[in-house]
């Protein structure tokens, strides 16, 4: 009875081996709701007659009959170009998962994937340390409290969840599992640059920015030793800014000028 199993798993495997020939089916990724086209790279013949079949079960869910033009779907969330036989998937949903063929001369196969949208991550506080309740304090020779934070989304799976600092990555974690929950930490001493967690697929994501808020202050406050030198930079940028506007004004004023000499000069001669 084990052999008869195994010899079967064993039919089964080299079956799909043969038809799920990874040349042969393309794959394709979609977040639910959003539409997806399966391009058929068939040369459609006058006398042909083309059909969308989906899944194990090979259910018919679409017809073309080139010759005469007429088509036909199981349900209106599917959509046939008559010309070039790519079928479009609309409003997805998880269910419109599968395999789909078009059988035409050549069968061609897409594997569809439609992946749940993905939820904004959350920032919050992650403080273990005792919190400075004085706010007034102004005494900058105790050390600076941590920004310590945690970045966590909910309900995910496929994902990667990662902190950047600027578009340096600076952690991820990932799931292949649905994940109840899912977080990763930061310390950071202070706001010194742009920091980002962004949950993403492979083809998609969501990004949460961590501005200037309660839970983490910008570093400029504190530190004395860059306030001179940002201040000069601050004056150069706008002083190029200023040239540049200048310049942009010259350039956009004198051909209007032109124009307007060139159209008032067939009046006056
Ligand atoms: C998409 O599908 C969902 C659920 O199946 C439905 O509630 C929604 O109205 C549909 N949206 C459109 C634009 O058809
Ligand atoms: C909070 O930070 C500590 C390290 O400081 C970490 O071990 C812990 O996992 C963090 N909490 C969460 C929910 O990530
Ligand atoms: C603050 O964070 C830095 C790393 O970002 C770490 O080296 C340092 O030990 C932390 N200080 C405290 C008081 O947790
Ligand atoms: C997020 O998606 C955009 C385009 O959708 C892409 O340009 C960017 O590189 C992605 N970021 C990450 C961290 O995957
Ligand atoms: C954070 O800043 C970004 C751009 O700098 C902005 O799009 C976003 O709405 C801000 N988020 C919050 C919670 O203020
Ligand atoms: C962060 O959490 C700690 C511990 O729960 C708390 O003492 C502190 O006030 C919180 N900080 C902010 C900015 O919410």
């Amino acid at each position: 009875m084990f052999h008869s199993f195994v010899s079967c798993c064993f039919c089964f495997c080299h079956l799909t081996g043969v038809f799920g020939d990874t040349d042969t089916v393309k794959s394709v990724s979609v977040l639910e709701g959003d539409s997806v086209t399966l391009h058929s790279d068939a040369e459609l013949q006058t006398d042909d007659v083309i059909q969308w079949r989906f899944g194990s079960e090979n259910t018919l869910i679409a017809t073309i009959n080139v010759g005469t033009g007429s088509f036909s779907t199981i349900n209106d969330r599917l959509t046939l170009d008559k010309t070039t036989g790519s079928l479009t998937i609309t409003n997805t949903t998880i269910t419109d998962s599968g395999l789909y063929q078009i059988r035409a001369r050549i069968i061609y196969r897409f594997s569809v994937t439609v992946y749940a949208r993905l939820p904004v991550p959350v920032i919050s506080n992650n403080s273990s340390q005792n919190p400075s309740s004085s706010s007034s304090s102004s005494s900058s020779s105790s050390p600076q409290q941590n920004c310590s934070l945690v970045c966590s989304v909910v309900n995910v799976g496929h994902v990667t969840l990662s902190w950047y600092k600027g578009n340096s990555l600076l952690s991820s974690i990932s799931v292949s599992d649905l994940s109840i929950s899912l977080s990763l930490p930061l310390e950071v001493e202070c706001l010194d640059d742009f920091y980002s967690c962004v949950v993403a697929y492979s083809f998609s994501n969501q990004t949460t920015h961590l501005n200037n808020t309660q839970l983490c202050q910008p570093c400029s406050e504190s530190v004395h030793c860059c306030g001179v030198t940002e201040a000069v930079i601050r004056m150069v940028i706008s002083a190029l800014v200023g040239v540049a506007t200048v310049a942009v004004l010259v350039y956009d004023i004198r051909p209007r000028k032109e124009e307007q000499q060139r159209r008032s000069n067939p009046h006056t001669n």
